[in-house]
């Protein structure tokens, strides 16, 4: 590989994680707002009439920043990990995909090459953010149980990320950090296939006849990517309806069995139970998301 071509692939890489980190930061302020609103009346359904009513109740009571944006610091340290590895990766493994095809450029690989780069790129983004995913879910949990055991009198001792993470290092060792990768890997690789798949394919379609997709506008750019965030929700969301359900019953069933069960004695509808208000949250998220990255990319290839 000649010197210059290793400079390229460093600067690419460089510029594709530059993307996906600002691209999870504009993701999280347009999805922010939404998630408080999708959560707090899962939690609480009785209080508020529809989505809007709730976020204007949210509004009025708490403002911006302690209601609408509460909890914006761990969701975007989390989103900016996972988006900044997965476009980096998705890069990578285009051009891997690129080399062992002997496709003579990156722009010239298929849809199907370019869902199966974003399928392999999720592993990667999958594994970074499994340590503070874990965490994150071991300390609600806590905080839970917690709550309880005050309102019975118990006097309890607050456990921080830090100490937790230092518990699970030394009872379970590195790997205690990646509990539950592999149920998230089968959820997120088939789901980030048709992620990019999707996101490509309506990019190529949108093109005028000899239109470049790079030369399809914002509006264009934020279909796609709302298209590619609806296609990844539809296909993952009876899995996570049906890991919620093996969770909240603790059963011992596996993941397939538990999502044919509930189709058979429930009726496949109720695999799609609340799936609106995740796909409303989506559209915005995922367009923005993408948009930020294409026209990040862009703008750094033409200044480096
Ligand atoms: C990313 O941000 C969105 C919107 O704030 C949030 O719903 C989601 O849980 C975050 N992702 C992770 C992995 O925390
Ligand atoms: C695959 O991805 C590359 C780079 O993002 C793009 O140039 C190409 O047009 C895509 N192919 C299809 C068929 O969407």
């Amino acid at each position: 590989m000649s010197e210059s071509k290793r400079d390229n692939h460093a600067k690419d890489g460089i510029i594709d994680f530059t993307a996906g980190f600002l691209g999870g930061i504009a993701l999280v302020y347009v999805g922010q707002p939404l998630d408080t609103v999708k959560v707090k009346m899962q939690t609480f359904p009785s209080l508020y009439n529809n989505m809007i009513d709730c976020f204007m109740k949210t509004l009025r009571a708490d403002g911006i920043y302690r209601g609408l944006y509460a909890g914006t610091v761990p969701a975007l340290a989390a989103n900016i990990t996972e988006n900044s590895v997965l476009f980096l990766c998705y890069g990578f493994c285009q051009k891997f995909i690129q080399k062992v095809s002997y496709t003579e450029h990156v722009a010239d690989l298929s849809m199907m090459q370019n869902a199966t780069a974003g399928f392999l790129a999720s592993f990667f983004s999958s594994v970074a953010i499994c340590p503070t995913e874990l965490l994150k879910c071991k300390l609600q949990a806590m905080f839970e149980t917690q709550k309880q055991q005050e309102m019975q009198g118990f006097k309890v001792v607050r456990v921080g990320p830090m100490k937790l993470a230092a518990q699970i290092l030394k009872t379970e060792g590195p790997l205690g950090f990646f509990h539950g990768l592999v149920p998230t890997l089968v959820r997120e690789m088939p789901g980030y296939f048709f992620f990019f798949g999707t996101y490509e394919g309506t990019r190529t379609l949108l093109a005028r006849p000899g239109e470049s997709k790079d030369d399809i506008g914002l509006f264009k750019t934020m279909v796609a990517g709302a298209l590619g965030g609806m296609s990844f929700w539809t296909l993952t969301y009876p899995v996570d309806v049906a890991k919620s359900r093996i969770q909240v019953t603790n059963s011992k069933m596996n993941m397939v069995a538990m999502i044919l069960q509930i189709s058979r004695r429930e009726g496949f509808r109720q695999l799609y139970n609340g799936l609106t208000p995740t796909l409303v949250r989506t559209i915005p998220s995922t367009a923005t998301l993408f948009a930020t990255y294409e026209y990040s990319k862009r703008f750094l290839h033409q200044i480096f």
